[in-house]
């Protein structure tokens, strides 16, 4: 019914347009029409009445021609009429002729010039506008054996082309409205009656079941589709916000409350000595672990990870297992040794010189060494080999992280076959033509196979996956279920965006926004009144640090008056060091930084301070408090967690975040100023945008942001991905126990 209503409306204000501009289009054309005729009428009487005018002209006999003059006005037509001479004299005129038409203002137009021959004089018409309304005036000559006389001049009253005009547009409008309101009917009705018939065509479907071939697939995907939202609506309904302790339930009520155990290269708490001689605790910098470790908090567990920290060793028992976190111990590390042969091939070699660059298009080049190679797979065993001592059942759940780790899951699968294996790979997946440079692509795509549920960030990193496989692999993709099917057994790829724990637990230990940014601007002596930008890093190339740096260069020279004013604070955690790449970059950035400071310095006023070292959650918090902007400028990025981190530290409802378009987050967090970093034009346009937006405008933003991770919080992202592999153990048990009841029967 509103739809039809709509359509209604719009049809109104359509016909009312239509009608205007015809309306337009029929005057015009109206008066074109009459004027013509007008004038043509002119012609004719004057003409009639030429040689009664031209003897009495002739003659000067002044009292017969007006005599003429008013016989010719009787018409009813013709409002008065002049005689006037060759000389543009007035001869003679009807009563109420009207005096701004005189022979001398109307002359010029019928004779050109004084000498002017017979053949160049013309008759000559105009519409004039006097107070009872328009009229036509005509001025044609009187000739006497093409001996020109003068000219009689006729006034035409236009009222009666006025009331035409009003006839035929009412009768257009008339007509239009029917044709109008006919075709609108016979639309509806048709609309309607293809509607219904399309409609109960598909119920009919849907209800028995056809057998035509050719709806099967799209059948088979609604059904899916429809089945999956009511299960995530019921889920959401059911459970209310994601928590902790409602990512347990689910653990508890779905998987038994069976141990969970992770794999990830990165340890969540690094024991190092300090220089005094002391242990300290470490949180490493990382989307990884910021992630994970609230998810562990939740569930407790084992994470399987590299020892890496230099009093790890110190710190661990015989198993090599530590209890964490400090003061809480709710869950394990297991901490696994590498040589430094091993980390350089397996680590630093294969995974960051050689995958990394592959899945991120940001121009370096990817380095494959077969030594590296193997010493992947050597370590990827290790790992595998840690995690089955690690797990107390034949069915463990495990959660493989990253691409350090793309063999375990097959590896995992060899010694405990009916593990689920979840497998999440945080960076972004290339497409199989870029995936081709790598010499062991299809071991890599066998590996992950090995898991059970493979998730990515985007829908687009699976699609990529899921045609690298139907490029390089015998397998089937089943679209019906988003998965791949190998030797019998299927693995889900699906999307799965991450997040962060929601409040994220330095929010509570951070002073407020006013105190951060005052005692902020104390340490690094800013004046109170400064506008503070802040970009948050592992210094990596594809963070896009350079642009950054760059974006806030063409800032300070297309808009002065930030110069002095503006100081952007980079914290870069130095990352990959041992990698020439990683050298070069921290070259190239710490030259940059100093190149701007250098021109746009000033007195104490530094444009940008560039803090490359690591720090601690809470001390990051301060910064995303006390800043006006935060600019993530990665040049590709599976997600990018400092985007929403810098969300969920804004309880103020203050700050913009501006982000790249090339990231994850950029998808879920619409609200931000979207730019892409190589336009340096857009990125420091969209920098000045943020430091003179209104709060009010600051707050809605924030404000939506912040709802949007409240909801899609990591306990959601982990819950979902349990819930999944909840459904696909129930399945593989029941088909388990068919597969033994038919073979039992069998024999
Ligand atoms: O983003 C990819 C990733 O492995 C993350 O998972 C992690 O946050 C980050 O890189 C850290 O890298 P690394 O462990 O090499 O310091």
């Amino acid at each position: 019914m509103r739809r039809a209503v709509r359509f209604l409306m719009a049809l109104v204000v359509a016909l009312a347009l239509v009608a205007w501009v015809g309306s337009a289009i029929v005057h015009r054309t109206t008066r074109a029409w009459f004027e013509k005729d007008v004038s043509l009428r002119a012609q004719l009487v004057v003409s009639g009445a030429r040689q009664a005018l031209a003897t009495h002209w002739r003659k000067e006999q002044r009292s017969e021609l007006q005599g003429l003059l008013a016989e010719i006005a009787h018409d009813e037509r013709i409002m008065a009429a002049a005689a006037c001479a060759a000389d543009f004299t007035t001869l003679t005129r009807t009563k109420d002729y009207p005096d701004q038409f005189g022979c001398a203002d109307l002359g010029p137009h019928v004779r050109p010039s004084a000498d002017s021959p017979a053949e160049e004089w013309k008759a000559w018409g105009t519409v004039a506008t006097l107070p009872g309304g328009d009229v036509h005036v005509s001025a044609i000559p009187v000739l006497d054996a093409e001996h020109p006389l003068g000219f009689v001049v006729l006034v035409h009253d236009l009222s009666f082309v006025q009331r035409r005009e009003a006839t035929t547009q009412r009768f257009m409008l008339l007509a239009f409205g029917l044709l109008a309101a006919t075709a609108a009917i016979v639309t509806i009705v048709t609309a309607r009656l293809a509607w219904r018939g399309w409609s109960d065509e598909l119920r009919g479907i849907l209800r028995s079941g056809t057998k035509r071939p050719e709806f099967q697939p799209i059948l088979r995907d609604v059904r899916d589709l429809v089945d999956r939202i009511v299960a995530e609506k019921q889920s959401d309904r059911d459970g209310g916000a994601w928590t902790p302790q409602r990512l347990k339930h689910t653990l508890n009520r779905y998987l038994h409350g069976e141990k969970v155990v992770i794999l990830a290269n990165r340890e969540p708490y690094v024991h190092e000595h300090t220089k005094s001689g002391t242990i300290e605790v470490l949180h490493p910098a990382s989307g990884l672990v910021t992630a994970l470790e609230p998810v562990m908090r939740a569930c407790s567990g084992v994470w399987v990870a590299h020892g890496s920290g230099s009093a790890d060793k110190q710190t661990v028992d015989k198993q090599s297992r530590v209890a964490v976190p400090p003061g809480e111990e709710s869950y394990l590390i297991r901490r696994v040794w590498l040589s430094p042969e091993e980390e350089k091939g397996y680590y630093y070699g294969f995974s960051n010189e050689g995958l990394w660059p592959l899945c991120h298009i940001a121009h370096a080049r990817p380095i494959f060494r077969s030594e590296d190679w193997k010493h992947y797979q050597a370590v990827n065993q290790r790992f595998a080999d840690a995690v089955c001592e690690e797990v107390d059942s034949e069915d463990p759940i495990v959660l493989v992280q990253d691409y350090h780790f793309a063999l375990a899951p097959r590896l995992i699968r060899e010694r405990l076959p009916r593990a689920t294996v979840i497998m999440f790979w945080h960076i972004p997946w290339p497409n199989s033509a870029r995936l081709g440079i790598c010499p062991w692509r299809n071991a890599l795509l066998e590996g992950m196979l090995g898991a059970s549920i493979l998730g990515f960030h985007t829908q687009f990193d699976c699609n990529n996956f899921v045609e690298s496989v139907d490029r390089f692999l015998e397998a089937r993709i089943d679209r019906e279920q988003q998965g791949v099917v190998q030797h019998g057994r299927t693995t889900l790829v699906r999307p799965y965006p991450i997040s962060l724990e929601w409040p994220v637990r330095w929010s509570s230990t951070t002073p407020p926004a006013a105190e951060c940014r005052r005692a902020l601007c104390e340490e690094l002596e800013l004046p109170p009144n400064a506008l503070i930008g802040v970009g948050v890093d592992r210094l990596d190339y594809t963070k896009g640090v350079e642009e950054r740096l760059l974006a806030v260069e063409c800032l300070l020279d297309r808009y002065p008056e930030y110069r002095g004013r503006f100081t952007f604070i980079q914290l870069a955690a130095p990352s990959r060091t041992v990698i020439e790449r990683y050298q070069q970059y921290n070259d190239s950035v710490e030259k940059l930084a100093a190149r701007i400071n250098e021109r746009f310095g000033e007195g104490s006023y530094r444009p940008i301070v560039l803090l490359r070292r690591h720090h601690e959650p809470p001390v990051v918090f301060r910064y995303y408090r006390a800043a006006d902007v935060c600019y993530v400028s990665s040049l590709h990025d599976g997600m990018n967690l400092v985007a929403k981190e810098f969300i969920a530290a804004r309880e103020d409802e203050r700050g913009v975040l501006v982000l790249s378009q090339f990231t994850g987050a950029a998808r879920e967090l619409t609200e931000a100023l979207i730019v892409n970093p190589y336009d340096l034009g857009e990125a420091s346009a969209a920098l000045a945008t943020a430091l003179t937006l209104s709060t009010e405008e600051q707050r809605d933003r924030m404000r939506s942001m912040r709802a949007f991770l409240a909801e899609f919080n990591v306990y959601r992202w982990a819950g979902r991905m349990l819930a999944d592999a909840a459904r696909l153990r129930s399945r593989d048990r029941l088909t388990g126990r068919l597969t033994d009841h038919l073979a039992a029967a069998a024999r």
